[in-house]
């Protein structure tokens, strides 16, 4: 075969020098045609667009052509023409083809169309091939260099704080122990307990709930960072939200109030938003033309409304008085459940919603005390669809409410030193929030299941692949 560098098919569509030979590799879509002449629509992942390669049955012959099905892989040369059918703009006349790979029709699992979203996750490592998968990897690609890029340009530094952990940011106990002592027979102490002293990090370690702890140290110095890696929970929620594994943004920056932090969420979400929107506009089209009719619409109104503030209890209130019959009752002091969220953001308001100063019982240890004694200035950004997709806070700075609401939770202060000595030395007001980067995906693409915005989803009962 000649050898012709290799032109993606992306900028294949884009080309108008017809005539010219050219080079594509990709898989084949689909195969169809007659006696004389074969169809291929072939995509290499660089776009949701096929390229059509136009192939002369008389130049091949149909032994050559028959492993040419679903799925194989295939590197051809040809000629750039201006195409005759619709749907495209420019097509390719094979003149060279090489079959890098088959598909057996018989085995390969992935046949034309139909597939359910269930079957599509027992083959996750072959469903990025589908159109949809591909419109979401792409999505996700995109979402994640706009997180880069907001920040970097705001003038963020990225911090990289640790996957395995001794602390439970959250204390919320639901972490993933790592371990090197053998399990059948661990040592123990003469109290008879297992003496982690002898284990890898000398004592016991867990895998991250969350980069804030550490996220906080940065700021002190820093001024303003952000953390973007996976993080890790152990709690047992079989829903279309929850992932064992999933990837969270934590900014975290000196001198931020909360409004400010608020401010920095919304201006965030819909930069991220608008980010879609610019560049991956014919991924979305897709998904809304086959999922979700009203997504496109959605993130539209989001970029434009300004987002509604009000208090945990102004929430529970317009809840109680809604009339509505919810599964989880609602009640000050109750943790609201996505349904409550949800009705608040979809049928009341129409608009996203931030909620805060939630009563400190349901909200994690470092959160700034309000003047009231019942509530912390905690705030969750609430989305249509999704519920909850960031949780937040200003932080108590102050050392000695800090270590009296640690004392009143129980958490072991003496693996929180090193936290409280930001507190310590040269404390300062500052505020931060996690965006949940799965969530997110859920909003942007308009997915119904958090399984299916990640590669390799990890749920309870799930380590497949
Ligand atoms: O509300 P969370 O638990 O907040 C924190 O972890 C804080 N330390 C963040 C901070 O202030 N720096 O989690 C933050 C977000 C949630 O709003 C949600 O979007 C997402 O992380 N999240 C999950 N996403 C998928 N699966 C799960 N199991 C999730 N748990 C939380
Ligand atoms: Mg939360």
């Amino acid at each position: 075969m000649e050898q012709i560098r290799r032109t993606k098919i992306a900028d294949v569509l884009k080309m108008k020098d017809f005539g010219t030979v050219i080079n594509v590799k990709g898989w084949v879509r689909t195969r169809r045609g007659n006696k004389q002449v074969s169809f291929i629509a072939l995509n290499d992942g660089s776009t949701i667009h096929n390229i059509q390669i136009v192939v002369d049955n008389n130049l091949f012959s149909e032994d050559f052509l028959k492993p040419i099905t679903t799925g194989a892989c295939l590197n051809v040369n040809g000629t750039l023409v201006e195409s005759q059918g619709k749907g495209q703009t420019v097509e390719i006349q094979a003149k060279e083809i090489e079959i890098y790979g088959t598909a057996d029709p018989n085995t390969y699992p992935l046949q034309k169309k139909g597939h359910s979203m269930e079957f599509l996750r027992e083959i996750a490592h072959l469903r990025p091939r589908t159109n949809t998968f591909g419109a979401v990897l792409r999505i996700r690609h995109n979402m994640a260099y706009a997180i880069h890029k907001y920040f970097n340009d705001k003038g963020y530094y990225y911090l990289h704080t640790p996957i395995i952990t001794a602390s439970d940011c959250e204390g919320a106990g639901a972490m993933f122990q790592v371990t090197t002592l053998p399990l059948d027979n661990p040592p123990k102490t003469e109290d008879g307990v297992i003496d982690y002293g002898q284990d890898f990090f000398g004592k016991m370690a867990s895998l991250t709930v969350s980069g804030q702890l550490e996220g906080e140290l940065g700021a002190m110095a820093l001024g303003a960072i952000y953390t973007f890696g996976p993080t890790f929970r152990a709690e047992n929620s079989n829903t279309p939200r929850h992932l064992a594994e999933f990837w969270m943004i934590e900014p975290e920056i000196a001198f931020f109030d909360i409004t400010d932090n608020m401010d920095l969420a919304e201006d965030f979400l819909k930069y991220l938003i608008r980010y879609a929107l610019e560049n991956c506009i014919d991924d979305l089209q897709f998904l809304n033309d086959m999922f979700d009719k009203d997504l496109i619409e959605r993130l539209q109104s989001v970029l434009n409304s300004d987002f509604i503030r009000l208090t945990y209890t102004e929430g529970v209130k317009i809840l109680e008085e809604s009339g509505q019959k919810f599964e989880f009752p609602v009640y000050w002091g109750a943790d609201l459940q996505s349904e409550h969220e949800r009705y608040l953001v979809e049928k009341h308001f129409k608009k996203p919603v931030i909620l805060t100063d939630y009563p400190k019982d349901i909200k994690a240890f470092y959160m700034k005390q309000n003047e009231d004694g019942k509530t912390v200035r905690a705030m969750d950004v609430l989305f249509p669809k999704i519920g909850e997709i960031i949780g937040g806070s200003q932080r108590e700075e102050d050392f000695n409410k800090l270590v009296n609401r640690i004392q009143e939770m129980n958490i072991p202060d003496k693996d929180m030193w090193w936290y409280l000595d930001t507190r310590r030395f040269g404390s300062a007001p500052h505020a931060g929030f996690g965006l949940g980067f799965e969530r997110l995906l859920l909003f942007v693409t308009g997915m119904g299941n958090i399984r299916d915005v990640i590669p390799f989803p990890r749920t309870p009962g799930n380590a497949e692949f």
